[in-house]
């Protein structure tokens, strides 16, 4: 299918953390003909690092939060797409302290909604399957863009309202919108809080990786790049005001995810601490994709996950620099809550 959006200035919100930034190296190598304006307020989570070293011409980074109505009446006028990845992004840390998830993804989208209103620019909104709250392992179901919303944890539920404030938005101000919800990512550039980077760098510390509850919850596993692949599809090709699922049909236990690390690092594969579960944990995400690949001709190529996830590690091997000025206070953070 033909591109009907032919984007040649967008924003991308979130353009210095882990999806956002790959998202950037994509867009700059495969299509030339797209400048990119970063809005990152360079939280705890965004790092310039991550986008260093694309030229100049192609990649401007703003730093302001997406929550500052007047920053972007200045950057959005002259841009014909907003791609919003910027979130409050952990379950973790929505547990321990909700409130920025709350201001971050809610308040946020809404300002983001607002600009696109104002000055009539197209808008991708990147979400989660997290907003369909969890299936049973043994439910034969995937979620589907027909699955009722029913999110679980303060991060998830901040996902659902802003996916809400967008459908909202469309209808009654007639925004060009359309909106992703996208499995587990992983790949280069992600924080060391979450359940790859955080085991990986465990092992390259000698710290025993942490596994919650029973280890049998599942995730269904993406790598990042076909991620930022289906985004640019959906952006260009998607139906205004559709929802699109994103999945490559990956779907692991964590204590088959962990065991895969440990084997690949040469590790005994019982060499990891189970630790306290964490509270409302999601038991099993699952993605059908079929509307995706089917209306929009999108496919992964990214699905060798053993593969995925020995580049993945080889990555942190090499950029220790990267990682490491997080990875100790992370640690503490999980060693106050148990985990
Ligand atoms: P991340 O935490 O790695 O990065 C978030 C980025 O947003 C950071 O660069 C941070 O500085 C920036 N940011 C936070 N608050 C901001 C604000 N108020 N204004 C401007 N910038 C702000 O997150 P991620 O894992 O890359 O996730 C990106 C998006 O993808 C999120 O919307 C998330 O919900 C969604 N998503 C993530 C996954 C996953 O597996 N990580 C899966 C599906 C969807
Ligand atoms: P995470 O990467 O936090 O992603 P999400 O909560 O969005 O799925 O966690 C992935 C899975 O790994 C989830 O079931 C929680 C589990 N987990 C652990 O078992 N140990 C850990 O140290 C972390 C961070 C997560």
């Amino acid at each position: 299918m033909a591109e009907t959006f032919e984007p040649k200035n967008i924003i991308v919100t979130g353009g210095c953390g882990f999806i956002g930034s790959n998202f950037v190296h994509h867009v700059v190598r495969e299509h030339p003909e797209v400048h990119v304006t970063v809005l990152d307020k360079l939280t705890y989570a965004g790092n310039p690092e991550n986008i260093a070293g694309l030229p100049v011409d192609r990649v401007e980074l703003v730093v302001g939060d997406i929550c500052d109505a007047e920053l972007l009446d200045r950057i959005v006028p002259g841009h014909d797409a907003i791609v919003h990845y910027a979130a409050e992004s952990h379950n973790d840390n929505s547990i321990a302290d909700p409130e920025p998830f709350v201001q971050t993804n809610v308040v946020g989208t809404f300002r983001l909604l607002e600009a696109c209103r104002k000055y009539d620019v197209r808008y991708h909104h990147v979400s989660t399957d997290e907003v369909y709250g969890d299936l049973a392992i043994d439910d034969p179901a995937r979620f589907t863009e027909e699955t009722p919303y029913k999110p679980s944890s303060p991060y998830s539920s901040s996902k659902a309202s802003s996916d809400m404030l967008v459908r909202a938005w469309t209808r009654t101000y007639g925004i060009r919108s359309t909106i992703s919800n996208c499995s587990n990512n992983y790949g280069p550039y992600q924080h060391v809080e979450k359940f790859i980077p955080r085991q990986i760098t465990n092992i390259i510390d000698g710290i025993r990786p942490k596994l919650y509850g029973d280890g049998k919850n599942v995730r269904d596993w993406i790598h990042t790049e076909d991620h930022s692949s289906a985004v640019w599809t959906i952006l260009t090709k998607g139906r205004i005001g559709e929802t699109y699922l994103i999945g490559a049909d990956g779907e692991k236990d964590n204590i088959t995810v962990l065991r895969a690390i440990l084997k690949a690092m040469g590790k005994p594969e019982d060499d990891f601490d189970w630790v306290r579960d964490r509270p409302g944990h999601d038991r099993r995400y699952a993605i059908d994709s079929t509307k995706l690949r089917t209306e929009l001709g999108w496919q992964p190529q990214h699905t060798d996950f053993e593969s995925g996830l020995e580049a993945t590690i080889a990555w942190y091997r090499e950029h220790e620099d990267w990682w490491r000025p997080a990875k100790a206070a992370t640690e503490a953070k999980y060693a106050k809550q148990g985990q």
